[in-house]
């Protein structure tokens, strides 16, 4: 294994029922005997994450949240929830700063990194979510965009994951090319080497959007490319299976 273990990771988003926990041992059978090289984690909606975190015990799925909330302290937060509380029930992974969250709940820069940080006074590992939007792309500004959220949104300590997720690429059919990708994961390592040094070279860098089991294998051939974050095609043991087995560490 190199540096950096690769991470595939699943984010449920607003789909799933009781019945969907079902996923995850059949997850576990299926991508078990690959777990000492690469993590395979799920990220169910809040209300089955016990459960799932439970499903998932002494298995080799890992399981996260979709969200966390940026206080860390109990508090009178109604509808909020603390990374305190997903650790408790069985969480290891919060996702943060989704661009599903940036967009449909106005989530800042500075809202994301505190968020991480709460994530990490828990024990918690956050997944930084960063990535642009297609207007910005055409007008040339990913490097401006991108840089700026991973400079923004990181947490000032602790280990932590990025997740590249172009918002134009999720939901949908198309992905940048394979030099496209390399080239941004390019710009966001040398980014957090700008800030954190050496640091960079152990964490870990997903890309997100329209992974799938056909596409995997020629994604995570992409220089710089630490593992995946699916959506849709997570909801499926027998799918997410295939991504994580067309990982090359895999064999
Ligand atoms: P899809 O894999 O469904 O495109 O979603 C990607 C995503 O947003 C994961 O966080």
């Amino acid at each position: 294994m190199g540096v950096r273990k690769p991470l595939i990771a699943g984010n449920w988003k607003m789909y799933g029922r009781r019945a969907a926990l079902s996923e995850i041992a059949a997850l576990h059978a299926q991508v078990g005997h690959v777990s000492g090289a690469i993590d395979a984690l799920i990220c169910p909606p809040f209300p089955y994450i016990a459960a799932a975190a439970e499903t998932a015990r002494g298995g080799s799925v890992l399981v996260g949240a979709e969200d966390c909330s940026p206080v860390a302290e109990d508090s009178a937060r109604t509808g909020e929830v603390s990374a305190a509380m997903l650790a408790d029930v069985g969480a290891r992974y919060v996702i943060v700063g989704h661009s599903e969250r940036r967009s449909n709940h106005g989530e800042s820069n500075d809202l994301v990194r505190r968020k991480a940080e709460a994530a990490l006074a828990a024990g918690l590992t956050p997944i930084v979510c960063v990535g642009e939007t297609q207007a910005e792309r055409e007008a040339g500004r990913v490097a401006e965009i991108v840089g700026g959220q991973v400079r923004d949104s990181v947490p000032a300590g602790g280990a932590f994951v990025v997740a590249y997720e172009p918002v134009w690429a999720i939901g949908g059919n198309s992905t940048p090319t394979i030099p496209e990708i390399a080239d941004v994961h390019r710009l966001i390592r040398e980014t957090l080497q700008t800030k954190f040094g050496d640091k960079a070279n152990r964490t870990r860098i997903l890309y997100g959007g329209s992974v799938g089991p056909k596409n995997a294998a020629e994604i995570f051939s992409a220089g710089g490319v630490d593992g995946a974050l699916v959506g849709r095609a997570s909801l499926k043991a027998s799918d997410f299976a295939a991504i994580i087995l067309a990982h090359p560490a895999a064999v």
